[in-house]
C-alpha cells in the first residue's frame, strides 16, 4: 500500500516512524521492500553520491534525475524530496517552478525545505500549490557558513525557545511533518509533546517521533576516511564487502578462474563441424 501525507501524520501517536535517505532504483526498492514509511531523497546526496563536500553545490537537475531514479522503482514509501540550496531562496516564483519539477516531472509525494520563520513564505506558497511540505529545523546544513560549521543547535533556553516557536509556525503553515537535526534530546523530546504532526530526529535523541539516517552510513557504503557523526549506527559494511568482491574478480579473471564455461554460451553441435570449416577458411585468409 502507498504510504500518503495523512498516513504519515496519523502515526503521530502510534508508532515511531521511520525514514530513510535513497538516492537511486535500486536503494529505493530496498528501503521499500524493508517497509520504511518514508524516503528523503536527500541534498546529502552531494555528499555521499557526487563526492562534494557539502549540501550547497547541489542542483535543482542533479535532484531531479536521482528523484526520477527513486521513484521508477514504485516505492510504497512516501518519497519527498529535498529542495537544494537556491532553489527556493532566490522569489516564490522560482520555489513553486523548481518544487513542481520535482512532482511533476520526478513524481516525487512532498518536498522538504530547512528554516522555520525566514522561509514562512515559501512554506505557505508551496502549500497553496497543494505541494506536502515536510520541515527541518536545528542543525540546517544549507545554513553551514552562516552557522559557522556543522554545530548543534538549540543549546540555550532563548536559542530553544526559538526552535519551539519556528515548529508551532511550520506546523501552522500545515507542514505535514518536521525534521529536527542536531539538537539536544530534551528540546527534540519538547517540541515532538507539544506539535501534533510528526517529528522526525536525526541526532536529536530518542523522544522524537521518527528517526532518518542517511541510507550510507547505516550500510557502511563509504570509504575510509569517512568518520561518522556521533548520531549515526552502522548496521553493515557494505563499502568493505565491494572492494573485497572487486579484488575477488581482479584475481579471478588474472588467474583464468573467471569467466568459466558456466558463464559462456554455446552454438550448438550440429554446426561445430561448421566453425572447425571456417576457423579453416580464416587461416588460408591470413596466411
Ligand atoms: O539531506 C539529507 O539527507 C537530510 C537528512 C539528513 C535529514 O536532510
Amino acid at each position: 500500500m502507498k504510504k500518503t501525507v495523512p498516513y504519515i501524520v496519523n502515526l503521530k501517536s502510534q508508532r515511531v516512524v521511520s525514514v530513510m535517505t535513497a538516492y537511486d532504483y535500486p536503494s529505493a526498492k530496498a528501503v521499500s521492500e524493508a517497509e520504511i514509511d518514508i524516503i528523503l531523497v536527500g541534498d546529502s546526496l552531494a555528499q555521499v553520491v557526487l563526492g562534494h563536500d557539502d549540501t550547497l553545490s547541489v542542483t535543482v537537475d542533479e535532484m531531479l534525475h536521482h528523484v526520477k531514479a527513486v521513484t521508477n522503482a514504485k516505492p510504497t514509501p512516501l518519497v519527498v524530496a529535498d529542495m537544494p540550496y537556491m532553489s527556493y531562496h532566490i522569489s516564490i516564483e522560482e520555489t513553486i517552478k523548481n518544487a513542481g519539477r520535482f512532482i511533476q516531472e520526478g513524481k516525487a509525494d512532498a518536498v522538504k525545505v530547512e528554516g522555520g520563520l525566514k522561509r514562512k513564505e515559501v512554506v505557505s506558497a508551496l502549500i497553496d500549490a497543494e505541494i506536502p511540505v515536510m520541515g527541518h529545523l536545528g542543525l540546517t546544513p544549507q545554513s553551514k557558513n552562516l552557522m559557522g560549521g556543522y554545530k548543534i543547535q538549540g543549546k540555550t533556553l532563548a536559542l530553544a525557545k526559538k526552535l519551539f516557536e519556528d515548529a508551532l509556525l511550520l506546523q501552522e503553515l500545515g507542514c505535514f511533518s518536521i525534521v529536527l537535526e542536531g539538537v539536544p534530546s530534551i528540546v527534540a523530546q519538547s517540541i515532538s509533546e507539544n506539535l501534533k504532526i510528526p517529528t522526525i530526529g536525526i541526532g536529536a535523541g530518542k523522544h522524537t517521533d521518527g528517526q532518518v539516517l542517511v541510507i550510507n552510513d547505516l550500510i557502511g557504503m563509504k570509504s575510509k576516511e569517512y568518520i561518522d557523526a556521533k548520531f549515526v549506527k552502522r548496521y553493515d559494511e557494505q563499502y568493505i564487502s565491494t572492494v573485497r568482491a572487486l579484488k575477488n574478480f581482479k584475481t579471478d579473471i588474472e588467474n583464468h578462474v573467471f569467466p568459466t564455461d558456466e558463464h559462456s554460451y554455446d552454438m550448438g553441435s550440429d554446426i561445430q563441424d561448421s566453425l572447425k570449416e571456417w576457423k579453416k577458411e580464416i587461416k588460408k585468409i591470413l596466411s
